[in-house]
């Protein structure tokens, strides 16, 4: 039977230097976004990870991570807890502060979202140096959670965001 060759999925990823400030060079997914098939693709490889770990709920960080990790949840048919920036969560919240490659936000997840032991995949579009994902992964253990993966579209190696995820699984479909 005849079989589509997978896309190369870098080439729907655009760069911009100095966005959104000087000495910033910015990877941008909207292209993969914007093309059904390159979206499908990348979504498809995260579900067979989330698979394999054996995930039971996902974790994005506002806003991009929501946009990775929903159709996964979707396809697997579990649930998806977003980890949002401040005075958006109306109920009873954990909050982490963190830095990231420019500037310094705050991420609150809802107490009740993860229970007690439950494996958690976090999934964002981007590593860069770590900080979203560190915060969310303590966000997460803070309630009991449990980290199996974490799944991202585009690793930038430079800013060495893995060091500060020692002891996680890490799936990266691109790497700059
Ligand atoms: C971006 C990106 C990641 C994070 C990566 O989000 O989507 O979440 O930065 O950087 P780090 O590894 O240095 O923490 P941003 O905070 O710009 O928010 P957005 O998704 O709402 O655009
Ligand atoms: N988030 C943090 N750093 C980034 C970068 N260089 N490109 C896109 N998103 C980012």
């Amino acid at each position: 039977k005849y079989q589509t060759m997978a896309l190369n999925l870098k080439d729907y990823v655009a760069s911009y230097p100095d966005f959104p400030e000087p000495g910033v060079f910015f990877r941008d997914i909207s292209p993969l976004l914007e093309n059904g098939e390159a979206y499908k693709q990348a979504t498809n490889e995260i579900v067979d990870y989330a698979k394999k770990i054996g995930a039971e709920v996902i974790v994005g960080p506002e806003a991009r991570g929501f946009i990775v990790g929903c159709p996964v949840a979707y396809e697997l048919g579990i649930g998806f807890a977003p980890a949002r920036k401040k005075g958006k969560l109306p109920g009873k919240t954990v909050k982490e502060t963190y830095g990231l490659e420019y500037g310094q936000s705050a991420l609150y997840l809802h107490e009740d979202a993860i229970k007690q032991g439950q494996k958690v995949l976090v999934t964002d579009d981007l590593l860069a140096t770590g900080g979203t994902l560190a915060a969310t992964i303590k966000l997460i253990e803070d309630l009991g959670g449990v980290v199996v993966g974490t799944a991202f579209l585009v690793e930038l190696t430079k800013l060495h965001g893995r060091d500060k995820l020692k002891g996680y699984d890490i799936l990266s479909l691109m790497k700059y």
